[in-house]
């Protein structure tokens, strides 16, 4: 596309909040709103992929989460499944590269069984690497990868003195991904809320006003561009301070 910004993040995470906010500003109940925001979420990835990008994490469900009402995680899940069954078929032929990161034991069967089949049959794609988070939570990410080089550790297969911040990063759930240069998120809030806190050392952070549900191919294409204006320095000095 001719309108692409010159520099693309090599990664972009968006935490999709608002739905509820969405629903409730046309008096519907709260579903009405993460139907829509499945909506965005496929506009959202087609977007994606036509831009050419080439890593997008979407933040679906959190290990926090657990604690809404159940009917409403009930809906949620609901809309998973749905979603994984209507655009599997269109995302592997795209190209789409899918993973799941989070905690996968506490899902229903049938949902795991969907996400192993997802990412199984896309293993061999080369486009758009599309990543969900669902029952994610960063920090049980960061323990669990503690856990395990303690343990490591604890048997003789590792001395502590090795532990540099890449072999702790592949111990992570993204091991196979970049860090993400973009973190988006809607509705107004600013913060990360569990997501990606290793991940996001220097990533550029996009707070918008927009709820998740009007969120799609047209405000991606202008947080791109505001990320494209965007001075990264990862902690040293631009080229004009040195000169
Ligand atoms: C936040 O809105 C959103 C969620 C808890 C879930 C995100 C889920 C979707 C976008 C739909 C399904 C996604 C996929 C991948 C099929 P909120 O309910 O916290 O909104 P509020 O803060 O306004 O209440």
């Amino acid at each position: 596309m001719s309108s692409e910004p010159a520099i693309l993040p090599r990664h972009v995470a968006i935490i999709m909040d608002g739905n509820g906010r969405w629903a409730k500003k046309r008096h519907l109940p709260r579903e009405a709103g993460h139907v829509a925001g499945v909506a965005a979420v496929r506009e959202t990835v087609r977007a994606a992929v036509d831009i050419g990008l080439e890593n997008l994490t979407l933040f679906a469900f959190s290990s926090e989460n657990w604690k809404r009402p159940k009917a409403e995680v009930g809906a949620l899940m609901g809309l998973f499944r749905r979603y994984f069954n209507s655009d599997m078929n269109e995302l592997v032929e795209k190209g789409c590269r899918i993973r799941i990161i989070g905690h996968r034991g506490r899902v229903a069967g049938d949902i795991h069984g969907m996400i192993e089949d997802a990412e199984k049959r896309s293993a061999g794609n080369k486009g758009l690497n599309l990543t969900f988070a669902f029952d994610y939570g960063a920090q049980e990410e960061i323990a669990s990868a503690a856990r395990e080089l303690a343990r490591a550790a604890r048997d003789g297969r590792l001395d502590p003195e090795t532990i540099t911040p890449e072999l702790f990063a592949s111990r992570l759930f993204t091991s196979a991904l970049p860090e993400p240069d973009l973190i988006i998120r809607t509705s107004g809030e600013r913060r990360l809320s569990n997501f990606l806190l290793w991940q996001s050392a220097y990533a550029e952070l996009l707070f918008l006003d927009v709820l998740w549900p009007d969120f799609g191919r047209a405000q991606l294409a202008k947080a791109l561009e505001t990320f494209a204006q965007r001075e990264r320095r990862f902690g040293a000095l631009n080229a004009e301070a040195v000169a």
